[in-house]
């Protein structure tokens, strides 16, 4: 699609099935569409996968008043238990802890770090959502991840791609498309389940977590159906924030464990300016943010080259509007492309190259850029940008405080990408060596 744009320029409209879309790219185009006439590209369109999924309904793929109403309560509520507080960086820290155990008990040996990630940093947005985290070991825990990663893999393959275009053909027939639903259904029970056993002990007067102020929310709201504060929608709701908080941070930590194995000497630079800023004798802080800002710039660059949502989620527009001198009509989907911002030829000096250089300036403080958009801007922006900030700089730190990683011998590390909803890297091993 970013390609796509060199011949036909930054806005264009393509068939994709029956459904035609517009793609917008680079910089400036996303801005003017996401940011100056946000309130006229903040729908998502129901896509026939998203009716599948839950009708429009949840979080991500909610729209109007009810989109409106869930996103203020989400936010209100995951501020209220501590995203961007002291009391919610006690929890990542904690939960840090118990990864480094599993880490030491590896002696430095390979081992694939994706599931066990995938675990520690969902126990962050369960420790907000569901009030409380899941062993490693947990067998039961560990097949909910795994159905739930397949399940958004799936959704970005042909087989999303073909159920979206021929849906009343592929809904009869047998396919990959058929364990998407069926993966992310048995995560919906899951979650089911956890939701009952909070009603059998809830107290009003003490929410313990998103789940028990949700409960609260309904009996609040029950005069605005529209808004769609009911027991449906808590699930799909916490079935949204579980997913996005797990998938999109941890697949960002591997991304980050690639670029440092791949190069052992911007990993010694982090290694240093921790050893100078933090030293050994306690954890990393988010107050040690502003003092590292090499760091920083690690960071932000591992993200803006993982590109992780690739061709971010879709949007639709709320009315006519008019987009680089086109006219684009109510109610056409639009997908504002990601990847040929955070590549923007115009934006980064070498769009292609790992370069940390990209945040800082002559004299290696961190400076901010426009472009970086890995969470997207306007109204839809990420719900969960300052939490997914906070976990990638805790662990981060914290890992190469005490770590140096590197490939098993022999093993050049692989920059070969999956496809899904999100952009991960294969599976590879890592050897984590005591520093
Ligand atoms: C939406 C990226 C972590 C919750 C999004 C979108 C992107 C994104 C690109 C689409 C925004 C748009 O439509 O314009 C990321 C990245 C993350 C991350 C790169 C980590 C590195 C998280 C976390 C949470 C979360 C930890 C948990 C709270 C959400 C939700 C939405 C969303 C609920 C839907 C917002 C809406 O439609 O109003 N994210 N995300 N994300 N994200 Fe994240």
């Amino acid at each position: 699609m970013t390609k796509l744009a060199e011949d036909y320029g930054e806005v264009y409209s393509l068939r994709l099935g029956w459904s035609k879309t517009v793609v917008v790219n680079g910089y400036k185009m996303v801005k003017e569409a996401l940011v100056n006439q946000a309130e006229a590209f903040s729908e998502r369109p129901l896509t026939p996968v998203f009716h599948r999924l839950n009708k429009g309904q949840g979080l991500i793929l909610s729209s109007g008043h009810m989109w409106k109403r869930q996103r203020r309560f989400a936010f209100t509520t995951l501020k209220n238990f501590g995203v961007g507080k002291k009391t919610l960086e006690c929890t990542i820290l904690e939960e840090i802890r118990h990864l480094q155990e599993t880490i030491e008990e590896e002696q430095g040996r390979p081992y694939d770090p994706h599931f066990t990630f995938n675990n520690a940093v969902s126990n962050i947005i369960c420790s907000v959502v569901l009030g409380r985290r899941y062993e490693y070991s947990d067998a039961h825990f560990q097949e909910i991840l795994h159905l739930m990663f397949e399940g958004l893999y799936l959704q970005g393959t042909i087989w999303g791609q073909l159920y979206d275009a021929f849906p009343a053909v592929m809904r009869l027939i047998p396919g990959r498309h058929q364990t998407l639903f069926s993966n992310i259904g048995k995560v919906a029970d899951f979650l089911r389940e956890e939701i009952r056993q909070h009603r059998q002990d809830w107290d009003p007067s003490a929410p313990r977590d998103y789940i028990d102020c949700y409960l609260r929310e309904m009996e609040k709201s029950k005069d605005d159906a529209l808004a769609g504060f009911c027991e449906e929608n808590l699930c799909y709701t916490t079935l949204d924030l579980f997913g996005a908080g797990t998938e999109t941070t941890s697949t960002t930590l591997r991304w980050a464990l690639l670029y440092m194995i791949k190069y052992p000497q911007i990993q010694e630079k982090v290694q240093t300016e921790i050893d100078r800023v933090i030293g050994q004798a306690r954890q990393p802080s988010m107050e040690d943010k502003p003092n590292m800002p090499y760091t920083d710039a690690v960071i932000h660059e591992v993200q803006r080259m993982g590109n992780i949502v690739p061709l971010n989620l879709p949007r639709k527009t709320t009315k006519d509007t008019t987009l680089g001198g086109y006219f684009i009509p109510k109610g056409t989907r639009v997908i504002p492309n990601l990847t040929s911002v955070l590549f923007d030829k115009n934006e980064w000096q070498t769009p292609d190259t790992f370069n940390p250089g990209h945040f800082l300036d002559a004299e290696g403080q961190f400076v901010r850029r426009d472009a970086f958009l890995p969470f997207s801007a306007g109204n839809r922006v990420c719900l969960g940008e300052q939490l997914a900030r906070m976990e990638l700089f805790l662990f981060l730190t914290s890992f190469l405080q005490k770590y140096t990683f590197s490939s098993p011998e022999g093993v050049e590390p692989s920059f070969e990408i999956q496809i899904g909803i999100t952009l991960s890297p294969q599976d590879f091993k890592i050897c984590a060596v005591h520093r």
